[in-house]
């Protein structure tokens, strides 16, 4: 994760800070996770440590500190590995807090050495404490303790926060709705994730393991730039595609099936979340082509139903009244419409919402509802709307249908006056099959 411009991160403490009054907040970044003995995952920052920091160092830990009294200045103070020349010729560069401070913009920076002597000084007299108490109990019992360390000076008069609060309310607030930053990165994230997906395709061969079409889009995302998947990537050949969550890819692809490929990149922090089926021959049969365009046209129904003013559901249900359509059509429900959306038949063909907030998550942070209603849509929201048809086998699915497992999904981006589909991979059946047409 490197950051391509970090103005938007200072932005963004400031704007967290103007909000905070006299508080001080304490957001620590992820720790690092070993897979066995001395050997780590890949280091992944916190969400929303990087969303105000952009540092991709772990072991570090941002405090914000709003001013006391008028006329201080309010504060961004990190906390980070200190310099260390033997461990840098083993596992690379440190920025050492002297560094941080001057390369990220902070107001002063200091060894997380010192974060514990430090924290009850920090912590005397503001009236509130932002942080997210129960996320992680080390942290927890990290707090508890400097708290005790300020009540401790009581005699010397200084007070401990009375109130503690969670920062993540006021920071899923402020992610769910886009900057200018933001989206130009989720830019670059979408057009690497289309580009694996379109490689995919072109790639896709009867008789290869559906491994090997993952290694098409990995191929892809890294050498574009990107720093690899966004979550486990789905490669579902044939009925596979009806198991929601499959993700072991590891079944050959037969000739006449279709195959499902869920998978998106991660640039920069930001993910994005493509789906898309295709014929693994490249030419679809008539009834492949009959599901797919009815999935196509429930996802066209929700795109036109995005827009700001909308409540958050608003899309999911124009989707599924085409879908819910689409099974009376096709013969696996009988019934009006309306009753089937009534008594709510159709969730055995699609069961899941159309869509989620995209971002630093793939499932990114945010409420879905304001009070008890649903969130209303407004520009800057990036959301995916991806439907779903899956005949899974068995009573009352034709034959010809079962195992029939379709899904198509975009990254969309609430606009002024509408949305923007910022993903581009193809998804009519006449583009799939021509870039799929391997003679042309
Ligand atoms: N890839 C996870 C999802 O589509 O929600
Ligand atoms: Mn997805
Ligand atoms: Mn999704």
């Amino acid at each position: 994760m490197h950051p391509s411009h970090l103005a938007p991160y200072a932005a963004r403490r400031t704007r967290l800070l103007a909000d905070m009054g006299a508080g001080l907040a304490i957001i620590p970044t992820a720790p690092e996770r070993p897979r066995n003995r001395d050997n780590y995952h890949p280091y992944r920052a916190d969400s929303y440590f990087w969303y105000l920091t952009a540092f991709p160092e772990p072991e570090a830990v941002l405090v914000l500190a709003g001013p006391r009294h008028p006329g201080e200045a309010p504060q961004s103070i990190l906390f980070c590995r200190d310099k260390d020349e033997e461990q840098e010729i083993w596992q690379g560069f440190r920025y050492g807090p002297e560094g941080a401070r001057t390369a990220f913009g902070f107001d002063a920076a200091y060894s997380i050495n010192e974060l514990d002597a430090r924290l009850p000084e920090l912590m005397a007299d503001r009236p509130t404490l932002w942080h997210s108490l129960g996320h992680d109990s080390a942290w927890d019992e990290r707090i508890a303790t400097a708290l005790n360390g300020v009540r401790a000076q009581a005699r010397a008069g200084k007070r401990a926060p009375e109130e503690i609060r969670d920062l993540r309310s006021r920071l899923d607030a402020m992610r769910r709705v886009k900057d200018h930053h933001e989206i130009a990165v989720m830019g670059k994230a979408a057009a690497i994730g289309s580009a694996g997906h379109l490689r995919a395709m072109r790639a896709c061969r009867p008789g290869m393991m559906e491994y090997q079409l993952e290694a098409e889009l990995s191929y892809e995302f890294r050498r574009l730039g990107a720093d690899g998947h966004s979550f486990n990537p789905i490669v579902a050949g044939g009925r596979n595609a009806c198991t929601l969550h499959y993700d072991s890819n590891h079944q050959a692809l037969k000739d006449g099936d279709l195959v499902l490929i869920d998978a998106g990149c991660e640039v920069e922090g930001y993910a994005s979340d493509i789906t898309r089926t295709f014929p693994v021959s490249g030419r679809f049969t008539s009834v492949q082509k009959d599901v797919y365009e009815i999935v196509l046209a429930s996802q066209a129904a929700a795109i036109a139903a995005s827009r700001p003013g909308v409540p958050f559901m608003t899309p999911h249900e124009a989707t599924v009244r085409v879908l819910t359509q689409g099974m009376v059509d096709l013969g696996l429900l009988q019934g009006s419409v309306d009753g089937l959306l009534e008594n709510g038949d159709y969730k055995r063909f699609y069961m899941h919402r159309t869509g989620h907030w995209v971002g630093l998550d793939v499932h990114d942070a945010g409420p879905y509802k304001d009070g008890d209603s649903w969130t209303l849509l407004q520009p800057g929201m990036t959301v995916t709307v991806e439907p779903g048809l899956y005949l899974r086998p068995g009573p009352g699915v034709p034959e010809a249908l079962a195992g029939i497992g379709i899904r198509i999904e975009d990254d969309i981006l609430i606009t002024a006056d509408g949305c923007a589909v910022y993903t581009t991979a193809p998804k009519t059946v006449a583009d799939i099959e021509a870039v799929m047409r391997h003679d042309a």
